[in-house]
């Protein structure tokens, strides 16, 4: 495989501009060890790592660090929701440095601390954007890169089109990274032409042989067409792209009255993403990892369109890095 160099893959150390982006529930150890010996970059879930699969974090990230000598990232979400989280956020920023990692993906919150701690030792923070008003906050917090995540994204979707949210980011001198929509060698190709300096991808990834998502998880992604992609707001109380289902139609897609006004005040706000966070994780976490059941549902983006079989995550990121050739 040839190297693709950009400014990102300078930053960090890789030949490939491609990212496997956090998964919660879907990031195991041995997919992150998979993508970054391959020449691209995985990206640790703490709460996959520790919770699902039940890895003491650094153990788990030792366990990286023995599949492959190359650079791996950590995601940290730095929402200032509580002082014990923040404070078990910064003992994973903290235990990740001690290991080696040198690559953060910081989502809401400032991220300068995170900065801050990675300076010390030569780190590279990037940032989750959705537009151009949090880009500037988060340069303002000093970060190297931009991820921009699109309308088409798996997990939390934004709200701009690839090309859009470009053409808001482009100016601002940081390298960015496109998130969503890309699960085919083409749609990468195409992102690499319009400007970005590599993508990050999550479909694409549960559907290969080293993700530990169950076999019925992937069969839907490779079944799914762009349209069975809906977003609904009754399992995290912000909009999240699932697969279309049985389920999910009964559930619908909007928040109920009460969620919506605890979700719009600032501090009922907390707690109902709290209540949210903690019943979905708990259901992710078991309709993952387990046989399709009646009331099981799967997260998935628009990507699903280019996406037909499960192959090694060596294959995706070989066949990606052919079509920039
Ligand atoms: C099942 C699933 C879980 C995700 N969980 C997280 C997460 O925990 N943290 C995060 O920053 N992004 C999360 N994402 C977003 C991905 O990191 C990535 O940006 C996104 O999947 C890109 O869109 P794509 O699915 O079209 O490739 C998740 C995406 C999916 C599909």
């Amino acid at each position: 495989m040839r190297p693709h160099p950009t400014a990102f893959t300078r930053q960090v150390g890789i030949e490939q501009p491609i990212i496997c982006g956090a998964m919660y529930p879907c990031t195991n150890p041995e997919l992150v060890a998979a993508v970054s010996d391959a020449g691209a970059i995985g990206i640790v879930q703490p709460v996959s790592m520790t919770y699902v699969y039940g890895h003491d974090f650094r153990e788990g990230l030792r366990s990286i660090k023995r599949a492959t000598s190359r650079p791996f990232g950590m995601n940290a979400l730095i929402e200032q929701s509580s002082k014990s989280y923040r404070a078990r956020v910064e003992k994973w920023v903290d235990i990740a440095l001690e290991e080696g990692v040198r690559f953060f993906i910081t989502s809401l919150g400032n991220p300068r601390w995170v900065v801050e701690k990675a300076a010390q030792v030569g780190g590279v923070v990037y940032h989750d954007v959705t537009e151009r008003k949090w880009a500037h906050k988060a340069i303002d917090g000093g970060v190297h890169g931009l991820i921009a995540v699109n309308n088409v994204a798996g997990g939390h979707a934004g709200r701009l089109s690839p090309q859009a949210i470009l053409d808001q980011l482009a100016d601002l001198g940081l390298p960015v990274i496109c998130a969503g929509g890309v699960g085919d060698p083409a749609t990468f190709r195409r992102m690499m032409d319009l400007g970005y300096a590599g993508v990050q991808m999550g479909t694409r990834f549960i559907a290969t042989t080293e993700c530990l998502a169950h076999e019925d998880y992937k069969q839907a992604i490779l079944a799914a067409a762009p349209e069975d992609i809906v977003l609904t707001e009754r399992l995290t109380g912000v909009p999240v792209a699932v697969i279309n289902n049985e389920y999910i139609r009964r559930l619908g897609t909007r928040a109920g009255p009460l969620a919506r006004f605890m979700l719009r005040h600032r501090k009922l706000k907390y707690w109902m993403r709290s209540i949210y966070a903690l019943r979905s994780a708990r259901r992710l976490k078991k309709t993952s990892l387990s046989a399709a059941g009646a009331n099981d549902y799967w997260q998935a983006g628009k990507s699903v369109a280019g996406i037909h079989s499960v192959i090694s995550a060596r294959q995706v990121v070989e066949e990606f890095a052919a079509a920039l050739d």
